[in-house]
């Protein structure tokens, strides 16, 4: 079979194409025929410490979906034929989060991933593609929807009448707004691009504020909100937005700390969640549950993932490069 191996090199000259023996499944695991695979921004940050220990050979990617092609001895649950995906960490099943659980997650240092024609898993590693969503759209699911899923709705309960503020439309943000919008909560999007924020609007945006043109977005929120801010935050920036977040949150609002997309370790002034009596929800992608769980708020509210553009699997190292350019919404995929 065809798959992709990181080979040591940063960017895009790391990924190497492979034949490799097709691998069989064992008691309790099933193999999955992959029709599609997603990228996210942790699949740049990997391609760019590649040359560090453990990553050598490994197969890239966490998000995939597929079909079962052959079942391994004691698995029940599956039938050769079903529609699934794989769970980003393949050791979370269900239950609070545990350090454990860290060194299962899926094309990171030690567990291959998913940029593979067949890949084996254990059977309760899967979740049923909804039956709305084609393979293609599923393969968007498990990194993105998942943390936007967990952080907002199974910890930061968002409902009816809550502002929600997502930075940037890549796919944990585009993930969030079309939750707001489902649940009837009010959505403020931030964004490098009027042009995205155009798009954003359509998906339910309604307070739209360009990062570029207004650096204080801040202060234009609060402006936007009567002062009241707003009570939840998809946090994706870390150091470059955390302080502004703490300047945007409503009283009683929560932070879902998620992202590094201006660098790791944000030093903020915690000063101001104590007066506003706010939470800070720290996330790491969800477990099987979560994913269970948010398959079926997507079949009820009928929701289909914003896919940006989908490449071939030869061109696997060209949708890295897409993506590292920042100028995608949504998702971008690769369809083997
Ligand atoms: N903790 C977790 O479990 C977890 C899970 C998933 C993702 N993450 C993290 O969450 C972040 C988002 O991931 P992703 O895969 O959704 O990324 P992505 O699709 O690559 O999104 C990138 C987009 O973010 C926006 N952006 C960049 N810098 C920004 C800034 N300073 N302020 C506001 N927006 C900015 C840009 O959108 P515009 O062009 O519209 O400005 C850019 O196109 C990443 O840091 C990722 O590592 C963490």
């Amino acid at each position: 079979m065809k798959a992709y191996h990181l080979n040591g090199q940063a960017g895009g000259a790391g990924l190497l194409r492979a034949e490799v023996s097709k691998p069989e499944p064992a008691n309790g695991e099933v193999r999955i025929r992959v029709e599609a695979v997603s990228l996210n921004y942790r699949d740049l940050l990997i391609l760019d410490r590649v040359g560090q220990g453990g990553l050598n050979g490994r197969v890239p990617l966490s998000d995939g979906a597929g079909v079962v092609d052959a079942i391994g001895a004691g698995v029940t649950q599956w039938r050769v034929g079903d529609r699934v995906a794989a769970s980003f960490f393949r050791d979370w099943v269900s239950g609070p989060f545990k350090a454990s659980y860290v060194p299962s997650s899926l094309g990171g240092n030690t567990m291959d991933g998913m940029l593979a024609e067949y890949v084996v898993l254990p059977a309760n590693a899967l979740v049923s593609v909804p039956a709305h969503l084609s393979s293609l759209e599923a393969a968007t699911l498990p990194c993105a929807g998942v943390t936007a899923f967990h952080g907002l709705i199974a910890r930061g309960q968002m409902g009816k009448g809550d502002t929600l503020l997502v930075q940037g439309t890549g796919g944990v943000a585009l993930f969030g707004l079309q939750f707001a919008a489902a649940l009837g909560a009010r959505a403020i999007v931030i964004s490098s691009s009027d042009e995205k924020l155009a798009r954003a609007k359509a998906l339910g945006g309604s307070i739209l504020i360009n990062y570029r043109d207004t650096p204080d977005w801040d202060v234009a929120l609060m402006k936007a909100t009567n002062g009241e801010g707003v009570s939840h935050i998809l946090e994706l920036g870390g150091p470059g937005t955390y302080d502004r977040s703490l300047r945007s949150v409503a009283s009683g609002g929560k932070i879902v700390q998620i992202g590094v997309l201006t660098g790791f370790g944000p030093k903020p002034d915690l000063a101001r969640l104590q007066w506003e009596n706010a939470d800070i929800i720290g996330v790491t992608v969800g477990s099987v549950e979560h994913f269970t769980a948010m398959n079926s708020f997507l079949s009820e509210h009928a929701i289909h993932p914003i896919v940006d553009r989908v490449y071939g699997f030869d061109e696997a190292p060209e949708a890295y490069a897409y993506l590292r350019t920042g100028s995608h919404f949504g998702k971008v995929v690769v369809e083997l």
